[in-house]
């Protein structure tokens, strides 16, 4: 019945909000990946990741668009709903796609479809000081909320591509509003893409949360890569960050273990993955 009382037990309990935020204070780096279906997510687990996000990168690496853009909740809800039920250890994110979000009420409805029909954790929204709103709501309702900064995706359209983000001392003051604003508003967590070294630096210095980097270089508590990314799987030009794990390697299972421990050791990310 309890069977969050009898899992503490164990030798490796799942993860949980407060395993993260333990993780972040006692410097230990927390390896994350994306995963879409119940057998990757079963390796990405058995190989020591502690959280597995259902990204709506999936939108790009599954359904083959070009941006995330066209992803709807339902297409996160099934995925999350198979990627779930191939963990057993690690700490289960959902996206909340484009426009899913828009109010308060909106974002309601969707992060509860998420959790009660996907089984996801917490849930992640893209935005800076325009989403407080909606995070406070969340928050006030108790639904744990990972918030999305840096480089915004969903926000192809209107930045103009996949580009850096907070270059310049104006951009970077604003993310770093941006994020102590969404940490007051109730965030549990952070995840910061694409940025320089020294954003990803100075924001770590000014917030509490735990943040997961890509692309935001070494001084953030940990590190996300996109699975199939990681894996050598995308075909064609890859963003900077992008390591591909499966050289010299023989099984997926140890491309994936490759990763876990070169983050827990900090190997992951080098210089050649950072932006300045
Ligand atoms: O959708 C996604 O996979 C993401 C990445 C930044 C990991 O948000």
């Amino acid at each position: 019945m309890y069977k969050q009382l009898q899992q503490r037990g164990m030798n490796s309990p799942p993860i949980n909000v407060s395993t993260l935020r333990r993780m972040k204070a006692e410097a230990e780096p927390i390896a994350c990946l994306t995963a879409y279906d119940a057998s990757y997510a079963q390796l990405v687990d058995m190989a020591g990741a502690d959280l597995v996000l259902v990204g709506d990168s999936l939108g790009m690496v599954i359904q083959g668009q070009e941006t995330t853009v066209p992803v709807t909740v339902d297409d996160v809800v099934y995925h999350t709903r198979i990627v779930s039920r191939g963990l057993s250890r690690a700490f289960l994110v959902s996206d909340l796609p484009f426009m899913s979000y828009a109010t308060p009420e909106q974002a309601l409805d969707n992060a509860v479809r998420l959790m009660q029909e996907g089984g996801a954790k917490m849930v992640k929204l893209e935005g800076g000081q325009s989403q407080i709103a909606v995070v406070e709501c969340l928050a006030r309702h108790d639904i744990p909320v990972c918030a999305h900064v840096g480089l915004k995706p969903q926000s192809v359209h209107k930045i103009g591509g996949f580009k850096v983000q907070g270059r310049g001392n104006l951009a970077a003051k604003q993310m770093t509003k941006d994020a102590k604003a969404l940490e007051s508003a109730g965030a549990d967590l952070m995840l910061l893409e694409c940025v320089p070294n020294e954003v990803g630096e100075l924001i770590s210095e000014c917030i509490d949360l735990p943040i997961i980097g890509i692309g935001a270089g070494p001084n953030v508590d940990g590190q996300i890569l996109v699975l199939y990314d990681m894996l050598g799987i995308t075909q064609g030009r890859t963003p900077r960050f992008v390591k591909d794990f499966t050289e010299n390697t023989e099984t997926t299972l140890d491309a994936l273990q490759a990763y876990v421990s070169a983050v827990k050791d900090r190997s992951y990310p080098a210089k050649e993955h950072c932006f300045s």
